[in-house]
């Protein structure tokens, strides 16, 4: 029990939601168990050695150059795969891994999948989540995922920001805010869509798990910025991103709200409650969340390192951590947390071995900038009224972002959907492939909506990773916009 505890701390201390840099350190940075084959061939791309590169060059971004090593072909041999580098500058390499689409891929959409930390790399997304190989036999080999999103997307993974996963600075420099990483990943979009023009037209959709929820909205609205600026004056070589929606995945992405739940969620919300809610524990939290959501007002109203830093060291520590008084694994209150694996999910241990799934330099810089409490949701309205829409899936057993705060934050989002919002019922709905009852959906708009939530029936903060078929389902429903169920 005692190293179950202080594997749980480590583990919250390197949460893929959010982390704290004061703990973060040595127990996720050991080097674990046998390594993912599949992930040692493809790091050989960070040196050149045996791999004959392409450069790309771009007249808008005369420092970038997208190095795209051969095409590999592991992990799903039955699509057209692409890997390789952008080079940001001379010293700023992000690493990316695309996936044509495995049905009619000229017609697919485009999607790119990241995961959070910040500094985690999404490979594990790719891996053990939503992606087309799941990792097996401890780590020496992968199977095809049935379930994998790309069977309707043609799906870039990248490791963003730089020093996350394959991605790394070779002269030290660093990125550790959200607009910065923003800037990169918008001249990646672009360079990428210069090289592959075929998949320029296609609708992209951008999803994000995790610290993703701050990623996505911050991302969505520099593209979106940028194509205004385009249709206003446009710049030869850079185009229009066809952003068509965001999709967020068991998110951090308006801590003020998210954190005020925690009370709510532990003390009986929880399909799963760690604490009896009448408990010393539950008292403890009720008398210490108003602290802790006035932090975050402060940190809204001035955002800077001075009024957001006491917020995270308040919440994280008073809040968040409680659940490691438990057994229960904090990505999934259904189970204990295995004591053996860094991240309570043995599997995870399988992917590290040339590298580690979180950096936590990375994570602890974003974490010193403040980054973690910013409020990520008001840059989302714009956006909606815009027609850019919205999706946010979140597993309901996860503690660290849990259901109940993300449905609250929807809530209370001001767009033009907002009042359709607030009266849309909560409607259970069924998958098309074995008629499993997924979970509850909410929206508004036409089709499968502009604004949704859907909250995943018994799935942690890798949704995915707990329910393919349900999550799956969203998926299809979301970007063929269709109807969830029949009003
Ligand atoms: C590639 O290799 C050559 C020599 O083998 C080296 O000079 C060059 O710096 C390398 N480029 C990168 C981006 O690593
Ligand atoms: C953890 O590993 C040790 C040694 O390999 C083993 O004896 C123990 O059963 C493992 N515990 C769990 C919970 O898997
Ligand atoms: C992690 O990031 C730091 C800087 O943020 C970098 O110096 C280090 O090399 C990175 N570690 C790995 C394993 O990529
Ligand atoms: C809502 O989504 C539909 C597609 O279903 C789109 O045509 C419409 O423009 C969106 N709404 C707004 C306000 O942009």
């Amino acid at each position: 029990m005692k190293s179950a505890i202080t594997k749980a701390t480590a583990l919250i201390a390197i949460a893929f939601c959010a982390g704290q840099s004061a703990q973060a350190s040595t127990p996720y940075q050991a080097t674990f168990g046998a390594g993912l084959s599949t992930t040692s061939k493809i790091a050989d791309g960070r040196s050149n050695g045996s791999r004959s590169y392409e450069l790309v060059a771009h007249p808008e971004f005369s420092q970038h150059n997208l190095r795209i090593t051969a095409d590999p072909s592991l992990c799903d041999p039955s699509v057209k795969q692409h890997s390789g580098y952008l080079d940001i500058s001379d010293g700023r390499h992000l690493w990316f891994w695309f996936f044509e689409a495995r049905e009619s891929p000229q017609d697919a959409p485009l999607m790119m999948w990241l995961n959070g930390g910040p500094g985690c790399t999404s490979s594990m997304g790719l891996f053990f989540e939503m992606g087309p190989c799941t990792i097996a036999d401890e780590g020496e080999s992968s199977v095809p995922n049935h379930y994998s999103w790309n069977k309707h997307a043609n799906l870039i993974f990248l490791d963003s920001p730089i020093n996350t996963g394959f991605s790394y600075s070779s002269d030290g420099s660093k990125v550790d805010t959200l607009s910065d990483m923003t800037v990169d990943l918008y001249a990646f979009l672009t360079l990428f869509l210069t090289r592959y023009p075929e998949y320029a037209s296609a609708p992209f959709h951008l999803a994000a798990e995790s610290w993703g929820g701050h990623y996505a909205p911050n991302i969505g609205s520099y593209i979106h910025k940028k194509n205004k600026e385009l249709a206003f004056a446009p710049r030869a070589g850079l185009q229009h991103i066809n952003l068509a929606s965001l999709i967020i995945v068991n998110g951090l992405t308006d801590p003020l709200v998210q954190f005020g739940s925690i009370p709510e969620y532990g003390c009986g919300g929880a399909p799963y409650p760690p604490w009896d809610p009448s408990g010393s524990e539950c008292a403890t939290l009720k008398r210490k969340a108003p602290l802790c959501t006035s932090l975050i007002e402060s940190c809204y109203r001035f955002p800077s390192k001075a009024t957001c830093n006491p917020a995270t060291n308040y919440c994280w520590y008073e809040l968040l951590t409680t659940i490691t008084t438990t057994d229960r694994n904090p990505y999934d209150l259904r189970v204990a947390c295995d004591a053996n694996s860094s991240t309570c999910y043995p599997e995870s241990n399988w992917i590290e071995r040339e590298f580690t799934m979180c950096n936590m330099t990375t994570n602890g810089r974003f974490y010193e900038q403040g980054q973690a409490m910013r409020n990520s949701a008001a840059l989302l309205p714009e956006l909606i009224n815009d027609g850019i829409r919205l999706l946010v899936m979140a597993g309901d057993t996860d503690w660290i972002c849990n259901y109940m705060g993300v449905q609250h934050w929807m809530q209370k989002l001001e767009h033009n959907y907002h009042s359709e919002f607030a009266i849309a019922p909560a409607r259970r709905w069924k998958t098309a492939k074995s008629g499993l009852v997924g979970g509850e959906v909410r929206s508004a708009g036409p089709g499968a909506g502009n604004v949704t939530f859907v909250q995943v029936y018994d799935a942690g903060h890798m949704a995915p990773h707990d329910q393919p078929e349900v999550t799956e389902d969203v998926i299809v429903h979301w970007l063929k916009n269709l109807p969830f169920y029949k009003h």
